[in-house]
């Protein structure tokens, strides 16, 4: 519920993206968000209000002499109340109204008389994105102080590929969560490491731990959140980059090392999160081992670097943050690992509590001594532990 007790308006324009408006208004519920949605006329044409109200629990509002105000200033009240007003999908013609300061219908009036934040998810065929009129609405729109969000490139619903096409619902859910974050770590470098990582036996088989990188993309993405430029060095796994953050994606603990130490320097903010695997095969073979040839192969192993440890180690070198998964004596367990590895901070949790879900268990040990944050989703729990480190690096009190 990140976004409990947020009040949204949430305006939907003419166009076929409208329909990704409902999921958007399905999330931002889920979130906690109050939706109330105002549609323009060309919208309904897309979707019905009767859509847009069940999904919220708000009557929509279409036209500005809706008699439902009391005092007849829908265009007024509406956005007086909110904490945001974002406007998804935003139309060509709607964005150029409002770069223009025009007031012809509910939503642009509304706009004009806001006084809260606005946000806009640009969706229109690639040509008219690419104009030079709508760049400079855009770009007038942007000099006014106006977020925009998107739009993303791809396959268009005219048949034509390009920008243009209105960002997922869900990466405009985290557009919404950015702007309401507390930007905690504003111009920090967070470097960070998630996932397994595969050490190969031959062509197919390799070593690996479980590990689903759930945790550490929740952390990438609640640094972004934090206002961090953030890059996620990621073993292999099923998930998609958080929006915002720059992936480097990698196989073997000498790859993920290598990524890590030609980044590290750069960073402010060490966050290893990886299942390192603490050893490899030390002579990977090219092709697939055969059954009937050989025998059983006896596999050498040999130990892979401490990345975590020797970004530590550096001079200068960021802050580092370290997590221990353990199955029994977290607090001891832990805290040896942190003062062995000469961190600052380490967050633990015990593997039954965690592994795999979406749920977890977080104790945090520091020099001055254990939190432990209640039980929580692994979203919640890396944005308390982005707002120990940035109270910890000082930069909030
Ligand atoms: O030593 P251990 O694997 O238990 O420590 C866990 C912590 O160290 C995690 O933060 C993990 O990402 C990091 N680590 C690492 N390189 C390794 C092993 C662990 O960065 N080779």
């Amino acid at each position: 519920m990140e976004l409990k007790g947020k009040r949204l308006v949430l305006g939907v324009t003419g166009g076929i993206a409208a329909y990704k408006a409902a999921e958007l208004v399905r999330l931002l519920v889920r979130e906690g968000a109050e939706v109330q949605v105002a549609m323009s006329e060309g919208a309904t044409h897309f979707v019905t209000p009767t859509t847009f109200q069940a999904l919220s629990g708000r009557p929509v509002y279409l036209d500005q002499w809706d008699a439902r105000m009391p005092n007849a200033m829908a265009h007024i009240d509406l956005s007086r109340q909110a904490d945001l007003l974002l406007v998804a999908p935003a139309s060509a013609d709607f964005l150029a109204r409002i770069s223009a300061g025009m007031a012809d219908d509910l939503l642009a009036t509304m706009v004009l008389a806001r006084d809260c934040p606005l946000l806009v998810a640009p969706a229109m065929n690639r040509q008219m994105w690419e104009n030079p009129a709508t760049q400079r609405n855009v770009a007038q729109l942007v000099a006014d102080g106006v977020g925009v969000l998107g739009p993303a490139s791809g396959a268009q619903a005219c048949g034509e590929v390009g920008p243009g096409r209105m960002l997922e619902p869900a990466e405009l859910l985290a557009g919404v969560m950015d702007f309401f974050a507390p930007k905690t770590l504003a111009g920090r470098r967070v470097l960070l490491t998630a996932g397994p990582t595969f050490e190969a036996i031959d062509a197919v088989r390799g070593i690996t731990n479980l590990s689903s990188g759930r945790m550490g993309y929740a952390v990438a993405a609640a640094a972004r959140r934090a206002g961090a430029a953030v890059t996620l060095v990621s073993g292999p796994v099923a998930l998609d980059a958080p929006v915002g953050v720059e992936r480097v994606a990698v196989q073997s603990a000498l790859d993920m090392h290598a990524a890590v130490m030609a980044r590290a320097a750069a960073s402010d903010i060490f966050i290893a999160v990886a299942a390192v695997a603490d050893y490899r095969v030390a002579r990977p073979a090219a092709h697939k081992l055969k059954k009937d040839e050989g025998g059983v192969p006896a596999i050498e192993l040999i130990e892979n670097p401490d990345i975590l440890a020797e970004v530590a180690a550096l001079p200068g070198g960021p802050f580092c943050v370290g997590f221990a998964a353990e199955s029994q004596n977290l607090e001891a367990y832990a805290q040896k690992k942190r003062l062995k590895k000469k961190i600052p901070l380490i967050a633990g949790n015990l593997m039954q509590d965690g592994f795999g879900g979406s749920d977890n268990r977080l104790v945090l040990f520091d020099d001055q001594g254990t939190h432990p944050l209640p039980p929580a989703s692994k979203e919640v729990l890396a944005r308390q532990l982005i707002e120990h480190i940035a109270r910890l690096t000082g930069e909030i009190a």
